[in-house]
């Protein structure tokens, strides 16, 4: 297994261009289900997730071919050329469903376009139970007939699916992107209350737009789609990853550097850059995209609540751990979003970290320093974080199980390096 090693101290100085959103880019494959036209996606960044949904959409029948590798240190992400002319099989298996929790998605289009779906459970995963009955509950509402069986969940609609008002009791990022891809290809009207607004929602609900279904409320709580027997295809760029952008944002700031980063936006993440900015750091607005610079007084001590979007992500909540390990003075992090989202924490704590955890709520005691140290990757998130706390250390860290990293990071040593981190890749034969 390939590990990574960092020797840190230095500050990060230069250019790193920010990729497609991970989590726009698969919804978006995913959307393709619902045509027998040609979906393009352009800017798809170059993933393990990604990777492995494209496997799984070719074990239904999609036709998928890519253009444009990225080769050299700024070029564009790749582009994929989707077509679901005959979906030739309505499983997914087990095998696949659990290696990707977003490969469940596929549910709602399948049902709705092929009227039957049977798609394994994900279930469980490292950072929380995670269920998936707000996906099932907004479904039924559509008209599906569901039942599980062996671990699978088989949904029928033999006539086809049906507008509904669906109020979500909970937020749910995975059950408002399930229920809206099946709600493009339903008869009649769909009213979403409580919907996911993350920026990813909205991206998909562009695309769907351009594939010919009406939908108001874009970027709101609130969506009203109106179904369409037949989509289009379309071409669509996936918008950049504001969890990447904050994941370098927060290196940049740990090592007190200063790097612009490239073909992002502050506001698909403008209460994290706030929170980063009350924590010492300068955010500004370059013409390509945002410059982060310390603002020369150390780092801040902040207290953050994760929330969905737009409040403070919990996609970063580790990333901002690993910062504010060495703040001056006591910081406050509560996750509330997953109820087992910490497990960065006794890694961070071999690099000298002083944080105690109580429930729900971290207290993260800074440090003058952190020292390198050998660390474990446990999940996408709290892997990245790591990397952070290594640049950040003195010495030498030793990162293992970086497949983590792969789900979702695209060519981070070279991104970092190029910004002259000391980190390089160990591959094990
Ligand atoms: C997505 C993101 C993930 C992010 C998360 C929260 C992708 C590929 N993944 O995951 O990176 O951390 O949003 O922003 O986009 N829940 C239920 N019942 C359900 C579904 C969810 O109780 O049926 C709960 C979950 O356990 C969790 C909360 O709702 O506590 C939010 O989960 P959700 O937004 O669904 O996360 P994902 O879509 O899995």
């Amino acid at each position: 297994m390939d590990r990574i090693k960092i020797v840190g101290g230095g500050p990060l100085r230069g250019t790193i261009p920010i990729s497609g959103a991970k989590n726009a880019a698969l919804p978006l494959m995913i959307a393709s289900l619902l045509t027998g036209d040609r979906l393009t996606l352009k800017n798809v960044p170059n993933l393990a997730d990604v990777n492995l949904l494209g496997r799984i959409l070719r074990n239904h029948g999609v036709d998928l071919a890519v253009d444009g590798k990225r080769t050299g240190p700024n070029l564009q992400g790749e582009t994929f050329h989707l077509t679901a002319r005959d979906i030739v099989d309505t499983t997914a298996p087990y095998e696949m469903v659990a290696r990707m929790r977003a490969s469940f998605w596929i549910l709602g289009p399948l049902i709705t376009r092929m009227r039957q779906a049977r798609v394994s459970l994900p279930g469980g995963c490292a950072i929380g139970t995670r269920p998936v009955d707000l996906h099932l509950m907004g479904l039924k509402a559509l008209g599906a007939e569901i039942d599980i069986d062996a671990g699978y969940v088989v949904a029928r609609a033999p006539r086809g699916l049906h507008g509904a008002h669906i109020i979500f009791p909970k937020v749910s990022v995975g059950a408002t992107h399930n229920v809206l891809l099946a709600a493009a290809l339903a008869k009649g009207e769909t009213l979403l209350e409580n919907a996911a607004r993350e920026p990813e929602v909205g991206d998909v609900a562009h695309c769907l737009v351009k594939m010919g279904v009406l939908i108001e409320g874009i970027g709101t709580s609130t969506l009203r789609i109106q179904g369409r027997d037949q989509l289009d295809g379309a071409i669509h760029t996936v918008l950049p990853d504001r969890i990447e952008t904050g994941t370098f944002a927060m290196a940049v700031a740990a090592t007190g550097g200063d790097v612009v980063l490239e073909g992002t936006r502050r506001d698909l993440l403008a209460t994290a850059l706030d929170v980063l900015e009350q924590s010492g750091t300068k955010v500004s607005d370059t013409e390509t995209g945002l410059r982060i610079a310390p603002n020369g007084g150390g780092i801040v001590p902040v207290s953050v609540e994760t929330q969905p979007f737009p409040g403070f992500p919990t996609d970063l909540q580790a990333q901002l751990m690993a910062l504010v390990a060495k703040a001056d003075g006591t910081s406050v992090i509560r996750e509330t979003i997953f109820e087992n989202r910490f497990m960065h924490v006794q890694e961070l704590a071999r690099l000298g970290a002083d944080i105690h955890l109580h429930g729900d709520t971290a207290t993260i005691k800074g440090v003058k320093h952190l020292r390198g140290a050998p660390v474990m990757a446990t999940d996408l998130r709290a892997s990245v974080s790591l990397v952070i706390a290594g640049l950040s250390a003195e010495g030498e860290t030793i990162i293992n199980r970086v497949y983590h990293l792969d789900r979702g990071f695209e060519r981070i040593e070279q991104k970092l390096s190029q910004c002259g981190a000391q980190i390089e890749r160990l591959v094990t034969a």
